[in-house]
């Protein structure tokens, strides 16, 4: 009877397990951009990549447009388990670290190069480890590029910026930034922007050529000014639990179909930056602006103290290195 009942246990608790190695895995992936896009692009070629190495046992959803979260809710909703993965810009953490404000520094990258280089190096992959005991992990970076500034008025020199209303990420380096100016920055969610812009709720905004292009920025703003003073990548980001949780071979094949489709959205962030801009220019709906050298060089002097205001958050070995890759070829 003992025997019996034994074996029927074993042959349950099999059961159990087989059931549950069977169930198919589902990573959801939300994210606030259009598809057509450095990260739209990527979190497409991921999609495609897991499921056609991991049929039925893994599936990827992914949700682009703010369809299921915005950046402000996502990682909620990842600690929580409703999403497994996103990709908000790395202006986007400023609740769960401090560290990463180094990526909205102004004027701190001289070019995509440089970026890439810190964020290949030492310091950049200790940063994504930078929120592991609020239970994020960092899988890894992603480029979109260097940030233009947009406006109702012409901005050469930052003077130009005086009381403008901007609307910006939720980072206090980027309101320092823009208080630098005298402009007035407000924090609102990437989704209202347009309608924000339209309706002259606000003068002006920053960001990179393919979001000006994509979510059609350059309709409602006069000009844009090629600045290249600030940077939009992003950061991979998973909940802890769930990434640790997955079995080792699925993680495998997750994590190489990631650096797979980063290196695709990479790809596209350097062709967008050239071929949005392009296709902004030949709109004819907002006028490009170039910087003159001494131009440029009041909008760093005005700038750049916002660096020391923030070192103490971020730690002067973070921004060394950072200020470091620019050396480097
Ligand atoms: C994004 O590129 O994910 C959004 C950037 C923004 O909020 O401006």
């Amino acid at each position: 009877m003992r025997f019996l009942k034994i074996s029927v246990t074993a042959v349950a608790l099999v059961f159990a397990a087989t059931s549950l190695q069977a169930k198919e895995i589902v990573i959801k992936f939300s994210h606030v951009v259009a598809e057509n896009t450095p990260k739209g692009k990527m979190a497409n070629k991921f999609k495609e990549l897991v499921e056609k190495r991991l049929p039925g046992k893994v599936k990827v959803q992914v949700f682009p447009n703010s369809q299921l979260y915005g950046d402000n809710k996502v990682l909620e909703a990842i600690l929580l388990g409703d999403v497994q993965l996103a990709a908000p810009s790395l202006s986007k953490f400023g609740k769960y670290t401090k560290k990463l404000q180094v990526f909205d520094l102004p004027f701190l990258f001289k070019d995509i190069h440089a970026v890439g280089r810190f964020q290949g190096g030492p310091v950049g992959q200790k940063l994504l480890m930078s929120m592991e005991s609020k239970g994020l992990t960092g899988l890894g970076y992603l480029h979109n590029g260097l940030k233009q500034l947009s406006a109702s008025r012409a901005l050469k020199v930052p003077s130009d910026a005086n009381g403008l209303k901007f609307r910006i990420q939720s980072s206090d380096v980027l309101v320092a930034q823009f208080e630098a100016v005298k402009a007035l920055p407000l924090k609102k969610p990437f989704s209202e922007v347009f309608t924000l812009l339209q309706t002259k709720a606000i003068d002006g905004q920053e960001n990179t050529w393919s979001n000006i292009y994509s979510k059609k920025f350059f309709e409602v703003q006069d000009y844009v000014t090629e600045s290249n003073h600030g940077l939009i990548d992003y950061l991979i980001v998973t909940s802890t639990e769930f990434w640790k949780g997955l079995p080792a071979d699925i993680r495998g094949v997750v994590s190489k179909s990631m650096n797979e489709a980063v290196a695709h959205g990479n790809q596209v962030a350097l062709d967008k930056a050239t071929s949005d801009r392009k296709r902004i220019a030949d709109s004819g709906r907002s006028k490009i602006l170039q910087l003159s050298a001494g131009d440029r060089a009041k909008w760093v002097e005005a700038m750049k103290p916002v660096w020391k205001k923030f070192e103490g958050q971020i730690g002067k070995d973070i921004i060394d290195a950072a200020v470091k890759s620019n050396m480097m070829n």
